[in-house]
């Protein structure tokens, strides 16, 4: 290191020094090392789709390079997508959105980055059950603000309304509200959305919806939370096509808000990616126009897959709840280690079977694993195999 940086100038900005960095990046280097040895990995650990983007929206993406849609688009989003997503979450998510309320952003990862950022000021507490997707606590942090654990066995055993007053005082501003969730899979049913929305009304809160699973949810129905009465206007709804479409890569999503939010979310997106290559966002909205049928065939595909590894999984004694939504199961592994990080080592040494630590998703994802089942039957049941005769 040369002396320029250690000095006082070499120092990283102070509003990152709370945002943390994937740990998946860790399991997934380790499952790579062993690839490289000639192992066979029995690969549980991803978050994606295990099926390749429909061959009608990459036909529309050929379409759209051969037509030369190439050049700037309007930053919020093309016009025609930005009409049929206004349309979409009207008829499919019963939000009454116009094509002002929407902006197309970079997969959801963009929008709850430009939805954090639009709402929070420094020292504001947003309220998240948890488990939760880790980098939300990051995105939270990133607006010098605080998340605030809520944990969701705890609400469920004594009352959503009663649990998010315990953890509550005059500097919470919001709540994140995810459903289906990563990584434990459960879906929030009408009633809690309608507990989380009296809470929120109640109280003068704001709400952060991620919706990235609203398409893969097998027991129960999708509820946008924005669609309950008097929620539209103090909610930002994050949707994605990288889950419901299979397009992870192509990085595109939306956020359905209402004013003053669509500003600050138009002025996040303006002066971070100036807006979503133009050729993906004809693309999306072909995968948009998709008829509705095809998300039956693939959610009955997805459930053929979760109750092959869940029932695995219990049969196995790692006791795991049927999960009504994603692609993600979450086992109690304290069977084999009460350290989620021991217990996810000794499964990839002992039986190659890779997995994320339950830990990775706050505290109280311990003592879990998560397996996601997007992957082939054979693959489920390879794995299954090998920890039944490595265990
Ligand atoms: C709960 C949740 N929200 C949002 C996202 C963001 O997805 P993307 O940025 O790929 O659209 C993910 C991705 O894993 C997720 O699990």
């Amino acid at each position: 290191m040369s002396t320029s940086q250690t000095s006082a100038s070499f120092r990283l900005a102070s509003r990152l020094e709370q945002v943390g960095f994937s740990d998946i990046v860790q399991i997934r280097n380790k499952v790579m090392d062993l690839r490289t040895q000639g192992k066979q990995v029995h690969q549980f650990e991803g978050g994606e789709p295990y099926l390749a983007t429909p061959n009608h929206i990459k036909d529309a993406m050929s379409r759209a390079l051969r037509d030369n849609k190439t050049r700037y688009a309007p930053s919020s989003g093309i016009l025609e997508m930005r009409k049929a997503i206004a349309k979409k979450v009207s008829e499919r998510n019963n939000i009454p959105a116009r094509m002002e309320d929407v902006i197309v952003v970079n997969g959801g990862m963009q929008g709850l980055f430009g939805s954090f950022q639009t709402v929070l000021n420094p020292g504001d507490e947003v309220l998240m059950f948890s488990p939760y997707w880790t980098p939300i606590k990051d995105l939270i942090a990133y607006s010098q603000a605080k998340p605030v654990f809520v944990p969701t066995a705890e609400a469920r055993a004594n009352g959503i309304k009663e649990t998010l007053a315990k953890y509550s005082n005059a500097r919470t501003r919001a709540i994140y509200y995810n459903t289906p969730q990563n990584p434990n899979g459960e879906v929030m049913t009408r009633t809690d959305a309608e507990a989380v929305a009296a809470f929120a009304c109640d109280r003068d809160l704001i709400v952060f919806a991620d919706e990235a699973y609203e398409d893969l949810v097998y027991d129960g129905e999708h509820v946008s939370i924005a669609s309950l009465p008097d929620m539209f206007e103090r909610t930002l709804t994050s949707f994605t096509l990288s889950k419901s479409y299979s397009m992870t890569g192509w990085r595109v999503g939306y956020v359905v808000a209402k004013e003053p939010w669509m500003t600050g979310l138009r002025k996040t997106t303006l002066y971070s990616t100036n807006g979503v290559s133009t050729p993906s966002q004809w693309a999306a909205l072909t995968a948009l126009e998709t008829p509705i049928e095809f998300f039956a065939e693939m959610r009955a595909a997805y459930r053929k897959r979760r109750d092959l590894m869940v029932n695995g999984l219990n049969e196995l004694g790692l006791d795991c709840a049927m999960p009504a939504g994603a692609f993600y199961a979450f086992p109690d592994v304290k069977r084999i280690d009460r350290d989620s990080r021991r217990a996810a080592e000794h499964l990839l040494e002992a039986a190659q079977v890779a997995t994320v630590p339950g830990v990775v998703f706050g505290e109280h994802g311990e003592g879990h694993l998560r397996f996601s089942f997007s992957t082939s039957p054979e693959v489920i049941e390879a794995g299954l195999d090998s920890m039944r005769k490595n265990l």
